[in-house]
């Protein structure tokens, strides 16, 4: 099954903002977190049947501190980090396994530190 790509611009956001003020993303932006604990980025997206997913998230961090994230799925969570990529036009990508259904699953990356999350990119599953 080839992965599909859900851009973080067209996902649910929560205390964040879709810019593209740094090259290098996919679609037509990217989600800027605010620096603050507890912001996230929703997708829903549809499995063919269920199974072991992989989900990869597609992110940048111009900072040296590393911005970890929450990330849930169908609202078991486990916790990621989003060390620094270099500059904030330097996207690198983390993979995660998680348990999907078959139909709509829920992935939602939350920030959990004052520093918010870093740029997202997408998400693919
Ligand atoms: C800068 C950068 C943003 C980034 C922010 C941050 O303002 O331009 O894209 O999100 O730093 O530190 O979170
Ligand atoms: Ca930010």
């Amino acid at each position: 099954q080839a992965p599909t790509r859900h851009e973080a611009e067209n996902a649910a956001v929560s205390q964040g903002t879709v810019e593209s003020n740094h090259a290098g993303f996919s679609g037509t932006g990217f989600v800027n977190y605010d620096n603050v604990a507890g912001g996230y980025v929703e997708f829903v997206v549809n499995a063919p049947s269920a199974g072991t997913a992989s989900i990869v998230l597609r992110y940048a961090n111009g900072t040296t501190t590393n911005r970890p994230m929450t990330i849930a799925v169908n609202g078991t969570s486990l916790t990621r980090d989003f060390p620094g990529t270099g500059a904030w036009s330097t996207w690198a990508s983390t993979t995660i396994t998680a348990p999907v259904n078959a139909g709509a699953n829920t992935i939602r990356a939350t920030a959990t530190t004052a520093g918010g999350g870093p740029n997202l990119d997408y998400a693919e599953v």
